[in-house]
């Protein structure tokens, strides 16, 4: 079990466009994988991108570890599977977009408010190989967005549309109870 240092805003590995994996199978991937699940479930993390580990793949991870113990930061995640996804592509349908606020484990303490494409589709391959294409809408949409934002070097306050709602999540949420990012 390796729970790796996320990097935070500000560190120049988070603004690099990631490369595409190209073997599967090898015991790196299978390692970079564990240790990226492992961090996500130590910090309560809805998702991870590799390049936040410092780790320039395609590589996401995001939903809920274990369905029975829904996740205190994102009551939501409790609904998205555990998935991998790598060397995704992201497919808006239709141009409706919906606001809802964001955290970040590379952006500790802070959210905003942000708009991603309401439905989407994303294909992409799992830890093997194999092709994933899903059409979601929701939180599951908006959590294939921010993490594969990661990859190209875009982070959530970059997309805010009105700064006036980016700010401490003690601040703006006094009575959620909210852990630490
Ligand atoms: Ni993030």
């Amino acid at each position: 079990m390796t729970i790796r240092n996320v990097l935070r805003m500000g560190d120049e590995r988070l603004w690099q466009r990631a490369e595409p994996v190209s073997q599967f199978g090898a015991p790196q991937l299978r390692e970079l994988l564990a240790d990226m699940r492992d961090t996500m479930q130590a910090l309560n993390g809805a998702g991870l991108a590799a390049p936040q580990i410092g780790v320039g793949l395609r590589v996401v991870i995001f939903g809920a570890l274990q369905a029975a113990q829904p996740n205190p930061r994102y009551p939501d995640a409790a609904k998205v599977p555990y998935t991998v996804l790598i060397n995704p592509v992201i497919t808006p349908l239709g141009d409706e977009l919906e606001e809802d606020w964001e955290g970040c484990l590379s952006v500790p303490g802070l959210r905003g408010l942000v708009p991603r494409y309401a439905q989407i589709r994303y294909r992409g391959l799992d830890e093997h190989g194999a092709p994933i294409d899903r059409t979601v809408s929701g939180f599951h949409a908006r959590v294939v967005q921010h993490e594969c934002d990661h990859l190209d070097g875009i982070l959530y306050p970059m997309r805010i549309r009105d700064m006036k709602k980016f700010g401490f999540s003690e601040v703006l949420f006094p009575n959620r109870e909210m852990q630490d990012e």
